[in-house]
Protein backbone atom coordinates (compact mmCIF):
# COMPACT_ATOMS: atom_id res chain seq x y z
CA UNK A 1 0.00 0.00 0.00
CA UNK A 2 2.87 2.82 1.05
CA UNK A 3 2.07 5.68 -0.07
CA UNK A 4 -1.98 4.82 -1.85
CA UNK A 5 -2.24 3.91 2.28
CA UNK A 6 -4.56 7.15 3.12
CA UNK A 7 -5.41 6.43 6.44
CA UNK A 8 -1.98 6.06 6.94
CA UNK A 9 -0.84 9.21 5.33
CA UNK A 10 -3.93 11.18 7.18
CA UNK A 11 -2.34 9.75 10.58
CA UNK A 12 1.41 11.16 9.44
CA UNK A 13 -0.38 14.24 8.13
CA UNK A 14 -1.94 14.90 11.20
CA UNK A 15 0.68 14.55 13.40
CA UNK A 16 2.37 17.30 11.85
CA UNK A 17 -0.74 19.62 11.80
CA UNK A 18 0.46 22.85 14.42
CA UNK A 19 -3.10 23.18 14.58
CA UNK A 20 -3.34 19.76 16.69
CA UNK A 21 -0.62 20.54 17.95
CA UNK A 22 2.35 19.36 16.37
CA UNK A 23 5.22 21.30 18.08
CA UNK A 24 6.62 18.97 20.27
CA UNK A 25 6.68 16.46 17.58
CA UNK A 26 8.67 19.00 15.21
CA UNK A 27 10.93 20.08 18.17
CA UNK A 28 12.31 16.52 18.90
CA UNK A 29 12.58 15.98 15.21
CA UNK A 30 14.97 18.81 15.10
CA UNK A 31 17.07 17.25 18.66
CA UNK A 32 17.07 14.42 17.56
CA UNK A 33 18.74 15.33 14.24
CA UNK A 34 21.32 17.70 15.31
CA UNK A 35 22.17 15.03 17.94
CA UNK A 36 22.96 12.95 15.19
CA UNK A 37 24.39 15.31 12.62
CA UNK A 38 25.86 18.62 14.02
CA UNK A 39 27.05 19.29 10.52
CA UNK A 40 23.28 20.52 9.77
CA UNK A 41 22.60 22.19 13.05
CA UNK A 42 25.62 24.62 11.62
CA UNK A 43 23.11 25.50 8.51
CA UNK A 44 20.17 26.83 10.45
CA UNK A 45 20.19 29.87 12.14
CA UNK A 46 19.87 30.03 15.93
CA UNK A 47 16.17 30.85 15.89
CA UNK A 48 14.37 27.76 14.64
CA UNK A 49 10.41 28.67 15.33
CA UNK A 50 10.19 30.01 11.57
CA UNK A 51 11.87 26.95 10.90
CA UNK A 52 9.69 24.67 12.89
CA UNK A 53 6.58 26.29 11.50
CA UNK A 54 7.76 26.32 7.44
CA UNK A 55 8.89 22.77 8.33
CA UNK A 56 5.24 21.20 9.37
CA UNK A 57 3.31 23.30 7.06
CA UNK A 58 5.55 21.54 3.84
CA UNK A 59 5.06 17.90 6.06
CA UNK A 60 1.31 18.79 6.16
CA UNK A 61 0.58 20.29 2.81
CA UNK A 62 3.18 17.15 1.45
CA UNK A 63 0.60 14.66 3.04
CA UNK A 64 -2.66 16.53 1.96
CA UNK A 65 -1.63 16.06 -2.06
CA UNK A 66 -0.65 12.55 -1.66
CA UNK A 67 -4.10 11.81 0.40
CA UNK A 68 -5.49 13.38 -2.76
CA UNK A 69 -3.72 11.07 -5.10
CA UNK A 70 -2.09 14.31 -6.58
CA UNK A 71 1.81 13.44 -7.30
CA UNK A 72 2.68 15.91 -10.17
CA UNK A 73 2.86 19.03 -7.38
CA UNK A 74 4.43 17.91 -5.08
CA UNK A 75 7.17 15.98 -7.18
CA UNK A 76 7.64 19.52 -8.72
CA UNK A 77 7.90 21.35 -5.27
CA UNK A 78 10.30 18.91 -3.45
CA UNK A 79 12.45 18.96 -6.60
CA UNK A 80 12.37 22.95 -6.17
CA UNK A 81 12.75 22.79 -2.65
CA UNK A 82 15.97 20.48 -3.15
CA UNK A 83 17.49 22.49 -5.90
CA UNK A 84 16.96 25.57 -3.25
CA UNK A 85 18.28 23.60 -0.19
CA UNK A 86 21.82 23.98 -1.96
CA UNK A 87 22.04 27.81 -1.49
CA UNK A 88 21.85 26.68 2.18
CA UNK A 89 25.28 24.59 1.82
CA UNK A 90 23.35 21.24 2.04
CA UNK A 91 24.69 18.87 -0.01
CA UNK A 92 22.93 15.08 -0.85
CA UNK A 93 24.75 13.54 2.23
CA UNK A 94 22.76 15.79 4.44
CA UNK A 95 19.51 13.37 3.50
CA UNK A 96 20.25 10.13 5.01
CA UNK A 97 20.53 11.46 8.44
CA UNK A 98 17.36 13.86 8.60
CA UNK A 99 15.01 10.87 6.88
CA UNK A 100 16.61 9.05 9.95
CA UNK A 101 15.58 11.43 12.25
CA UNK A 102 12.70 11.74 10.58
CA UNK A 103 11.29 7.83 10.74
CA UNK A 104 12.86 7.62 14.82
CA UNK A 105 10.51 10.22 16.08
CA UNK A 106 7.15 9.84 14.28
CA UNK A 107 7.70 6.05 15.28
CA UNK A 108 8.49 7.28 18.79
CA UNK A 109 5.09 9.83 18.67
CA UNK A 110 2.91 6.99 17.53
CA UNK A 111 4.10 4.03 18.97
CA UNK A 112 0.02 3.35 20.19
CA UNK A 113 -0.78 2.89 16.78
CA UNK A 114 2.27 1.85 15.34
CA UNK A 115 2.09 -0.89 12.39
CA UNK A 116 3.65 -2.58 9.74
CA UNK A 117 1.06 -0.99 7.43
CA UNK A 118 1.78 3.20 8.98
CA UNK A 119 5.81 2.10 9.29
CA UNK A 120 5.39 1.09 5.11
CA UNK A 121 3.07 4.43 4.25
CA UNK A 122 5.36 6.90 6.95
CA UNK A 123 8.53 5.83 5.51
CA UNK A 124 7.54 5.82 1.32
CA UNK A 125 6.60 9.52 2.32
CA UNK A 126 9.59 10.23 3.88
CA UNK A 127 11.50 8.30 1.27
CA UNK A 128 9.93 10.02 -1.52
CA UNK A 129 10.55 13.11 -0.10
CA UNK A 130 14.53 13.06 0.38
CA UNK A 131 14.81 11.24 -2.66
CA UNK A 132 13.18 13.59 -4.64
CA UNK A 133 14.74 16.77 -3.08
CA UNK A 134 18.28 15.38 -3.01
CA UNK A 135 18.14 14.09 -7.12
CA UNK A 136 17.21 17.20 -8.11
CA UNK A 137 19.80 18.96 -6.35
CA UNK A 138 22.54 16.33 -7.68
CA UNK A 139 20.98 16.93 -11.40
CA UNK A 140 20.81 20.78 -11.03
CA UNK A 141 24.54 22.33 -12.71
CA UNK A 142 23.37 25.94 -12.33
CA UNK A 143 24.85 27.41 -9.28
CA UNK A 144 22.73 27.76 -6.38
CA UNK A 145 23.48 31.31 -5.82
CA UNK A 146 25.29 34.57 -7.33
CA UNK A 147 27.25 37.39 -4.94
CA UNK A 148 27.28 40.69 -5.87
CA UNK A 149 28.84 43.88 -4.46
CA UNK A 150 26.75 47.18 -3.18
CA UNK A 151 27.66 49.50 -5.24
CA UNK A 152 24.76 52.01 -3.98
CA UNK A 153 22.94 52.61 -0.95
CA UNK A 154 20.17 55.59 -1.16
CA UNK A 155 17.89 56.67 1.58
CA UNK A 156 14.94 58.43 -0.39
CA UNK A 157 13.19 58.30 2.95
CA UNK A 158 13.24 57.34 6.18
CA UNK A 159 12.17 54.27 6.40
CA UNK A 160 12.90 52.98 2.95
CA UNK A 161 16.64 52.69 0.89
CA UNK A 162 17.29 51.74 -2.51
CA UNK A 163 20.20 49.40 -2.94
CA UNK A 164 21.56 49.16 -6.25
CA UNK A 165 24.46 46.02 -6.51
CA UNK A 166 26.72 44.73 -9.90
CA UNK A 167 26.28 41.29 -9.65
CA UNK A 168 29.54 38.96 -10.04
CA UNK A 169 27.64 37.45 -13.33
CA UNK A 170 24.20 38.58 -14.59
CA UNK A 171 21.07 37.14 -12.93
CA UNK A 172 17.80 35.15 -14.65
CA UNK A 173 14.93 36.56 -13.94
CA UNK A 174 11.60 37.72 -15.07
CA UNK A 175 10.15 40.95 -14.09
CA UNK A 176 7.69 40.65 -11.45
CA UNK A 177 9.82 37.93 -9.46
CA UNK A 178 11.30 37.56 -6.07
CA UNK A 179 14.93 36.04 -5.10
CA UNK A 180 16.22 35.19 -1.80
CA UNK A 181 18.85 37.51 -0.37
CA UNK A 182 21.71 37.28 2.11
CA UNK A 183 23.15 40.42 3.76
CA UNK A 184 26.59 40.19 5.54
CA UNK A 185 25.06 42.00 8.49
CA UNK A 186 22.94 38.78 9.03
CA UNK A 187 24.29 35.72 7.28
CA UNK A 188 22.00 32.59 7.44
CA UNK A 189 19.05 35.11 7.76
CA UNK A 190 17.48 34.55 3.86
CA UNK A 191 14.91 37.41 3.22
CA UNK A 192 13.01 37.59 -0.48
CA UNK A 193 13.33 40.69 -1.55
CA UNK A 194 12.05 41.68 -5.08
CA UNK A 195 14.43 43.39 -8.07
CA UNK A 196 12.89 46.76 -9.19
CA UNK A 197 14.33 46.52 -12.45
CA UNK A 198 14.70 43.90 -15.17
CA UNK A 199 17.09 41.39 -15.03
CA UNK A 200 20.37 43.38 -16.21
CA UNK A 201 23.11 41.77 -18.94
CA UNK A 202 25.61 43.82 -17.06
CA UNK A 203 24.72 42.23 -14.01
CA UNK A 204 22.98 45.39 -12.17
CA UNK A 205 20.53 45.25 -10.29
CA UNK A 206 18.32 47.46 -7.74
CA UNK A 207 16.37 46.40 -4.73
CA UNK A 208 13.58 49.00 -2.52
CA UNK A 209 13.89 47.90 1.51
CA UNK A 210 11.32 49.05 3.86
CA UNK A 211 12.63 48.40 7.45
CA UNK A 212 9.95 47.30 9.12
CA UNK A 213 9.27 47.49 13.12
CA UNK A 214 11.65 44.97 14.92
CA UNK A 215 12.99 43.65 11.44
CA UNK A 216 16.29 42.07 11.42
CA UNK A 217 17.59 42.00 8.45
CA UNK A 218 14.82 45.12 7.00
CA UNK A 219 16.55 47.23 9.87
CA UNK A 220 20.00 46.58 8.48
CA UNK A 221 19.90 46.82 5.42
CA UNK A 222 18.23 50.35 5.76
CA UNK A 223 20.44 51.39 8.28
CA UNK A 224 23.55 49.65 7.88
CA UNK A 225 24.08 48.56 4.36
CA UNK A 226 27.33 50.33 3.11
CA UNK A 227 28.64 50.09 -0.88
CA UNK A 228 31.49 47.50 -1.08
CA UNK A 229 29.38 45.14 1.20
CA UNK A 230 28.94 41.40 -0.80
CA UNK A 231 25.11 40.41 -0.84
CA UNK A 232 24.43 37.04 -1.93
CA UNK A 233 21.57 35.88 -4.13
CA UNK A 234 19.69 32.97 -4.77
CA UNK A 235 17.21 31.26 -7.68
CA UNK A 236 13.89 33.31 -8.15
CA UNK A 237 10.73 32.60 -7.09
CA UNK A 238 7.15 34.03 -8.18
CA UNK A 239 5.08 34.30 -11.23
CA UNK A 240 3.59 37.28 -11.06
CA UNK A 241 2.99 39.05 -15.02
CA UNK A 242 1.62 40.92 -17.44
CA UNK A 243 0.01 39.37 -20.57
CA UNK A 244 0.26 41.78 -23.48
CA UNK A 245 -2.52 40.34 -24.86
CA UNK A 246 -4.72 40.16 -21.49
CA UNK A 247 -6.49 43.58 -21.74
CA UNK A 248 -5.73 46.71 -19.57
CA UNK A 249 -3.70 46.50 -16.34
CA UNK A 250 -4.41 47.63 -13.11
CA UNK A 251 -1.54 47.66 -10.37
CA UNK A 252 -1.43 48.60 -6.53
CA UNK A 253 1.97 48.97 -5.22
CA UNK A 254 1.89 50.03 -1.14
CA UNK A 255 5.65 51.32 -0.51
CA UNK A 256 8.43 49.31 -1.57
CA UNK A 257 5.38 46.86 -2.67
CA UNK A 258 6.19 49.26 -6.23
CA UNK A 259 9.73 47.57 -6.82
CA UNK A 260 8.23 44.25 -8.50
CA UNK A 261 5.40 46.22 -10.54
CA UNK A 262 8.15 48.84 -11.46
CA UNK A 263 9.88 46.19 -13.13
CA UNK A 264 7.51 44.73 -15.07
CA UNK A 265 6.54 47.92 -16.18
CA UNK A 266 10.50 48.89 -16.97
CA UNK A 267 9.78 45.50 -18.75
CA UNK A 268 6.66 46.60 -20.95
CA UNK A 269 8.48 50.33 -21.92
CA UNK A 270 10.42 47.69 -24.40
CA UNK A 271 7.47 47.77 -26.66
CA UNK A 272 5.72 50.20 -28.21
CA UNK A 273 2.38 49.43 -28.14
CA UNK A 274 0.94 48.25 -24.73
CA UNK A 275 -2.12 47.72 -22.75
CA UNK A 276 -2.92 50.37 -20.88
CA UNK A 277 -1.40 50.49 -17.05
CA UNK A 278 -2.83 52.21 -14.49
CA UNK A 279 -0.86 52.23 -11.28
CA UNK A 280 -1.98 53.77 -8.02
CA UNK A 281 1.35 53.63 -5.52
CA UNK A 282 0.78 54.55 -2.27
CA UNK A 283 2.19 55.13 1.44
CA UNK A 284 1.80 56.77 4.66
CA UNK A 285 2.77 59.99 4.38
CA UNK A 286 3.27 62.27 0.91
CA UNK A 287 6.94 62.13 1.54
CA UNK A 288 7.22 58.16 1.45
CA UNK A 289 6.14 58.59 -1.99
CA UNK A 290 10.28 57.41 -3.04
CA UNK A 291 9.96 56.57 -6.17
CA UNK A 292 7.59 59.18 -7.81
CA UNK A 293 10.53 60.79 -10.08
CA UNK A 294 11.25 57.55 -11.71
CA UNK A 295 7.65 57.47 -12.55
CA UNK A 296 6.85 60.44 -13.68
CA UNK A 297 9.66 59.85 -16.24
CA UNK A 298 8.20 56.45 -16.92
CA UNK A 299 4.92 57.86 -17.49
CA UNK A 300 6.19 60.92 -19.50
CA UNK A 301 7.92 58.46 -21.98
CA UNK A 302 4.74 56.35 -22.19
CA UNK A 303 1.57 57.12 -22.95
CA UNK A 304 -0.08 53.48 -21.77
CA UNK A 305 1.35 54.30 -18.63
CA UNK A 306 -0.80 56.38 -15.76
CA UNK A 307 -0.03 56.95 -12.00
CA UNK A 308 -2.21 57.94 -9.60
CA UNK A 309 0.14 58.76 -5.98
CA UNK A 310 -2.15 57.56 -2.63
CA UNK A 311 -1.20 58.92 0.99
CA UNK A 312 -2.92 57.96 3.89
CA UNK A 313 -2.38 61.42 5.44
CA UNK A 314 -2.83 64.92 3.56
CA UNK A 315 0.47 66.16 5.47
CA UNK A 316 4.32 65.33 6.18
CA UNK A 317 5.89 64.45 9.63
CA UNK A 318 8.57 66.15 11.31
CA UNK A 319 11.07 64.51 9.90
CA UNK A 320 10.21 64.73 6.44
CA UNK A 321 12.70 67.36 5.84
CA UNK A 322 15.91 65.48 6.86
CA UNK A 323 15.28 63.83 3.46
CA UNK A 324 15.00 64.54 -0.19
CA UNK A 325 12.52 66.03 -1.70
CA UNK A 326 10.48 63.36 -3.51
CA UNK A 327 7.64 65.68 -5.38
CA UNK A 328 7.62 64.80 -9.04
CA UNK A 329 7.38 67.34 -11.80
CA UNK A 330 3.26 68.16 -13.04
CA UNK A 331 2.35 65.22 -14.79
CA UNK A 332 0.99 62.60 -12.57
CA UNK A 333 -2.44 62.25 -11.43
CA UNK A 334 -3.38 64.53 -8.53
CA UNK A 335 -2.15 62.51 -5.15
CA UNK A 336 -5.39 61.04 -3.64
CA UNK A 337 -5.79 60.67 0.13
CA UNK A 338 -7.10 57.74 1.98
CA UNK A 339 -6.28 53.97 2.41
CA UNK A 340 -5.02 52.11 -0.91
CA UNK A 341 -8.06 49.25 -0.84
CA UNK A 342 -10.72 52.76 -0.28
CA UNK A 343 -8.46 54.88 -3.14
CA UNK A 344 -8.60 52.03 -5.22
CA UNK A 345 -12.31 51.26 -5.08
CA UNK A 346 -13.31 54.44 -5.23
CA UNK A 347 -12.79 54.23 -9.43
CA UNK A 348 -15.03 51.27 -9.78
CA UNK A 349 -14.32 47.22 -9.45
CA UNK A 350 -11.83 47.03 -12.55
CA UNK A 351 -13.29 43.92 -13.10
CA UNK A 352 -11.82 43.94 -16.40
CA UNK A 353 -8.42 44.47 -15.71
CA UNK A 354 -5.25 42.43 -15.08
CA UNK A 355 -5.10 43.14 -11.40
CA UNK A 356 -1.60 42.81 -9.76
CA UNK A 357 -1.13 43.91 -6.40
CA UNK A 358 2.30 44.28 -3.96
CA UNK A 359 3.32 45.58 -0.70
CA UNK A 360 2.30 44.82 3.19
CA UNK A 361 0.03 41.62 3.59
CA UNK A 362 -2.46 43.65 5.67
CA UNK A 363 -2.77 46.01 2.32
CA UNK A 364 -3.22 43.02 -0.46
CA UNK A 365 -5.59 41.59 1.81
CA UNK A 366 -7.76 44.54 2.27
CA UNK A 367 -7.50 45.44 -1.42
CA UNK A 368 -8.41 42.19 -2.63
CA UNK A 369 -11.49 42.18 -0.79
CA UNK A 370 -12.65 45.70 -1.42
CA UNK A 371 -12.13 44.56 -5.23
CA UNK A 372 -13.67 41.17 -4.89
CA UNK A 373 -16.82 42.57 -3.31
CA UNK A 374 -17.00 45.57 -6.04
CA UNK A 375 -16.95 42.34 -9.06
CA UNK A 376 -13.39 42.23 -9.68
CA UNK A 377 -13.03 38.41 -10.68
CA UNK A 378 -10.39 36.69 -8.04
CA UNK A 379 -8.54 34.76 -10.87
CA UNK A 380 -7.84 38.32 -12.32
CA UNK A 381 -6.03 39.39 -9.53
CA UNK A 382 -2.01 38.39 -8.96
CA UNK A 383 0.55 38.83 -6.03
CA UNK A 384 3.16 37.27 -4.54
CA UNK A 385 2.67 34.54 -1.39
CA UNK A 386 1.69 36.60 2.00
CA UNK A 387 4.50 36.41 4.74
CA UNK A 388 2.71 38.24 7.28
C1 LIG B 1 7.52 37.38 -1.92
C2 LIG B 1 8.13 38.45 -1.06
C3 LIG B 1 8.79 39.53 -1.63
C4 LIG B 1 9.29 40.56 -0.82
N1 LIG B 1 9.91 41.64 -1.41
C5 LIG B 1 10.33 42.67 -0.62
C6 LIG B 1 10.92 43.85 -1.20
O1 LIG B 1 11.12 43.96 -2.42
N2 LIG B 1 11.27 44.86 -0.36
C7 LIG B 1 11.10 44.78 0.99
O2 LIG B 1 11.42 45.73 1.70
N3 LIG B 1 10.57 43.66 1.57
C8 LIG B 1 10.20 42.62 0.79
N4 LIG B 1 9.66 41.49 1.39
C9 LIG B 1 9.66 41.38 2.87
C10 LIG B 1 11.04 40.85 3.32
O3 LIG B 1 11.30 39.59 2.75
C11 LIG B 1 11.13 40.66 4.84
O4 LIG B 1 10.10 39.84 5.30
C12 LIG B 1 11.03 41.98 5.57
O5 LIG B 1 12.08 42.82 5.11
C13 LIG B 1 11.18 41.75 7.08
O6 LIG B 1 12.38 41.08 7.36
P1 LIG B 1 13.15 41.37 8.73
O7 LIG B 1 14.25 40.40 8.86
O8 LIG B 1 13.50 42.80 8.81
O9 LIG B 1 12.01 41.11 9.80
P2 LIG B 1 11.91 39.86 10.78
O10 LIG B 1 13.00 39.98 11.78
O11 LIG B 1 11.81 38.62 9.95
O12 LIG B 1 10.49 40.16 11.42
C14 LIG B 1 10.37 41.08 12.50
C15 LIG B 1 8.93 41.46 12.74
O13 LIG B 1 8.42 42.17 11.61
C16 LIG B 1 7.23 41.57 11.13
N5 LIG B 1 7.27 41.68 9.68
C17 LIG B 1 7.93 40.87 8.82
N6 LIG B 1 7.75 41.28 7.55
C18 LIG B 1 6.96 42.38 7.62
C19 LIG B 1 6.42 43.26 6.65
N7 LIG B 1 6.66 43.08 5.34
N8 LIG B 1 5.65 44.30 7.09
C20 LIG B 1 5.41 44.48 8.41
N9 LIG B 1 5.88 43.67 9.37
C21 LIG B 1 6.64 42.63 8.98
C22 LIG B 1 7.29 40.13 11.58
O14 LIG B 1 5.99 39.59 11.74
C23 LIG B 1 8.01 40.26 12.92
O15 LIG B 1 7.11 40.59 13.94
C24 LIG B 1 9.16 40.46 0.59
C25 LIG B 1 8.55 39.35 1.16
C26 LIG B 1 8.03 38.36 0.36
C27 LIG B 1 7.34 37.17 1.00
C1 LIG C 1 12.65 15.91 4.13
C2 LIG C 1 13.53 16.77 3.71
C3 LIG C 1 13.41 18.25 3.93
C4 LIG C 1 12.29 19.05 3.88
C5 LIG C 1 10.85 18.63 3.59
C6 LIG C 1 12.73 20.40 4.17
C7 LIG C 1 11.89 21.50 4.20
C8 LIG C 1 12.30 22.79 4.40
C9 LIG C 1 11.44 23.94 4.29
C10 LIG C 1 9.95 23.91 3.91
C11 LIG C 1 12.19 25.04 4.55
C12 LIG C 1 11.70 26.50 4.56
C13 LIG C 1 11.65 27.02 3.14
C14 LIG C 1 13.01 27.36 2.62
O1 LIG C 1 13.68 28.17 3.28
O2 LIG C 1 13.43 26.85 1.58
C15 LIG C 1 13.53 24.58 4.83
C16 LIG C 1 14.60 25.41 5.13
C17 LIG C 1 15.86 24.95 5.44
N1 LIG C 1 16.30 23.64 5.39
FE1 LIG C 1 15.22 22.04 4.88
N2 LIG C 1 14.09 20.41 4.39
C18 LIG C 1 14.54 19.13 4.26
C19 LIG C 1 15.84 18.70 4.38
C20 LIG C 1 16.89 19.47 4.78
C21 LIG C 1 18.23 19.01 4.94
C22 LIG C 1 18.75 17.59 4.70
C23 LIG C 1 18.97 20.06 5.36
C24 LIG C 1 20.45 19.99 5.69
C25 LIG C 1 21.02 20.61 6.68
C26 LIG C 1 18.07 21.22 5.45
C27 LIG C 1 18.43 22.51 5.81
C28 LIG C 1 17.61 23.61 5.74
C29 LIG C 1 18.06 24.97 6.04
C30 LIG C 1 19.47 25.39 6.47
C31 LIG C 1 16.96 25.81 5.86
C32 LIG C 1 16.90 27.35 6.05
C33 LIG C 1 16.46 27.74 7.42
C34 LIG C 1 16.40 29.26 7.58
O3 LIG C 1 17.10 29.98 6.87
O4 LIG C 1 15.64 29.71 8.44
N3 LIG C 1 16.83 20.82 5.09
N4 LIG C 1 13.57 23.22 4.74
Amino acid sequence: MGLEDRDSVRILRDAFDPALGSEQLVGDFYTRWFAADLSARDLFPPDMATQRRAFAHAMCWLCDELIAQRAEEPVAFLAQLGRDHRKYGVTPAHYAAVKDALLATVRTALADRWNARLAEAVSDVFTLAVEVMSGAADAESTPPFCDGTVVEHLRPTRDVAVVRLKMDHPLGYHPGQYLPVQVPQWPRRWRYLSPAMPADPQGHVEFHVRSVPGGMVSHAIVGEARPGDRWRLANPHGGMHVDRDGGDVLMVAGSTGLAPLRALIMDLARYAVNPRVHLFFGAKYPCELYDLRTLWELASMNPWLSVTPVSELNFDPPWAGDFPDNTPPRGLHVRQTGLLSEVVTRYGSWGDRQILLCGRAEMVRATKAALIAKGAPAERIQHDPLAD
